[in-house]
């Protein structure tokens, strides 16, 4: 039997980051779902529909096909129709477009067996918004990371500041905010804690702690099957 590790909680909070060296320490595939949608919203774009439920966009997906691999490092990669998309879903835009049309029952739905099947035959550390509570609830444990919104902005701020970009922290907190805003409020598939999920908050923990946090709590509370 395979074994599942959950990890959701907001935008920026570490999750990818922390979910994919505990995953290679553990010798766990480390699924990001959020690139899913990111990809979903990089279709959409491409064609000009809208990230709203209608028969649009019910028709794109009718058409698409979004498949997760992995390349000889271990890193997941996303295909679009076959195309590889994993570095194109990661501007502002996809993020914006990826919270729009994570709203959207029938992009959900699309996208769900896809998540469950990757659990069914590998051991994962898949991270999201919704996993705990929808994608795996009978997940061996469940965390919900977390950090204050002012924490995550100011890490997402020297990001890209040491990539060269030329941003605002005023800025990045209120995309931050927006983003929380939007995944928390949608009808479908809220982020929120699992009831039995533990809360992990890393405001004040860097990332090796962050690291060794998640790593303790999934040893804790798998009952020895990891
Ligand atoms: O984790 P991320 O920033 O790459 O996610 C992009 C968007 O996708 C985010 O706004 C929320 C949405 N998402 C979701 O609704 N459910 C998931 N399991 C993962 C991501």
């Amino acid at each position: 039997m395979s074994i599942a590790i959950a990890i959701d909680g907001p935008a920026g909070a570490g999750k990818s980051t922390i979910s994919k060296f505990a995953a290679k320490k553990l010798g766990f595939i480390y699924i990001d779902t959020g690139a899913l949608y990111r990809t979903v919203g990089l279709a959409a774009t491409r064609a000009g529909v809208e990230p709203a439920e209608g028969r649009e966009l019910d028709n794109l997906l009718s058409k698409i096909t979004v498949e997760l691999t992995f390349n000889d490092r271990g890193e997941q990669v996303v295909l679009l129709n076959k195309e590889d998309v994993s570095g194109l879903i990661r501007t502002p835009e996809a993020s914006m477009m990826a919270s729009k049309i994570s709203a959207v029952p029938s992009v959900r739905a699309f996208l769900l067996d896809l998540q469950r099947n990757m659990a069914k035959t590998n051991n994962v550390i898949m991270d999201g918004r919704d996993i705990g509570t929808v994608v795996l609830p009978d997940a061996e444990v469940k965390i919900f990371l977390t950090a204050a919104p002012e924490a995550r902005a100011k890490r997402r701020y020297d990001e890209l500041i040491e990539k060269g970009m030329d941003v605002k922290y005023e800025d990045i907190l209120e995309d931050v905010k927006t983003r929380d805003y939007n995944d928390m409020h949608r009808d479908i598939a809220p982020l929120k804690q699992a009831d039995d999920a533990i809360l992990a908050d890393t405001t004040e923990i860097d990332l090796e702690g962050s690291i060794d946090l998640i790593i303790n709590i999934i040893k804790e509370h798998s009952n020895g099957a990891v």
